[in-house]
């Protein structure tokens, strides 16, 4: 049975988060060291951005690296930088193939220069595609990003470039790494763990969360429909009452 086919293309999901986790548990099951996992995990990567495109989603976000993962053994976060930039490199013809505009938010500036030297060139090489907007949460925290954009709104009002009572919910979300992005309205955690770790609060406020055990190695499109389906079935009612939906 094609999952893809119990999905009403008329609700698809604007924006999919992913939490990509498990990496680190799926090598230890196999006897292997968390590096294995991370090393065959781009699989799964591209299986959730080929179906997410399919279906038509329009932005698809990534969690490949947090602002705690900076606390790993520099052992693993040195190996997981080299797969960034050599998954970007390989990637990118399938990326111009299928239409791909490749986006980071976080903060780029604290990846090695290497990576973000690749980043930005993928990013350059991408910015005309238009099917679908991948989006790498690189060194991101949502706190940091918060903070971040207070700092430059107080700023703009010091210097009077903004006036203090015109601040509303689109001034912050204009000062967020997501400002060009919709509001997430799935998100998806694999491995089991239910939370969010710093991932997209502001973003998430009214997202659908789904959790699932599958570890992110073992994630395929078939998992991703799962989750879209799951989604589907929910009634978003955004403070609303039942009745008032379907009026
Ligand atoms: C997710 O897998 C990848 C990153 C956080 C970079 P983990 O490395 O967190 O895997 P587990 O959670 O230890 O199994
Ligand atoms: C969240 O996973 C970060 C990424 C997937 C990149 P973690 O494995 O780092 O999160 P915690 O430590 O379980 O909260
Ligand atoms: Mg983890």
């Amino acid at each position: 049975m094609d999952k893809k086919l119990l999905i009403d293309l008329q609700k698809v999901p604007h924006h999919v988060a992913i939490i990509m986790d498990g990496n680190g548990r799926w090598a230890k099951s196999k006897g292997m060291n968390r590096i294995f996992g991370h090393r065959n995990a781009l699989t799964a990567v591209r299986e959730s951005v080929e179906a997410a495109s399919q279906v038509g989603v329009e932005a698809i976000t990534l969690y490949a690296f947090s602002t705690e993962n900076w606390k790993r053994p520099k052992m693993e976060i040195d190996a997981l930088m080299s797969l960034l930039i050599n998954s970007l490199k390989k990637e990118l013809p399938d990326f111009m193939k299928n239409g791909v505009k490749v986006n980071s938010i976080g903060c780029i500036e604290s990846l090695p220069y290497k990576a973000q030297k690749v980043l930005n060139d993928v990013i350059s090489e991408t910015k005309n595609n238009t099917k679908i907007i991948l989006t790498f949460a690189l060194s991101y925290g949502s706190r940091e990003e918060i903070v971040n954009a207070v700092k430059n709104i107080s700023k703009k009002v010091v210097n009077k470039e903004l006036d203090l009572e015109k601040i509303d919910e689109n001034t912050i979300n204009n000062h967020l790494y997501t400002f060009n992005l919709p509001y997430v309205d799935l998100m998806i955690r694999t491995s089991g763990e239910q939370r969010i770790s710093n991932f997209l609060l502001w973003q998430m406020a009214y997202a659908e969360l789904y959790f699932t055990d599958i570890l992110w190695p073992d994630f395929r499109q078939e998992h991703f429909y799962d989750a879209i389906i799951e989604y589907q079935n929910r009634e978003r009612r955004f403070g609303k009452t039942s009745e008032q939906l379907t009026e």
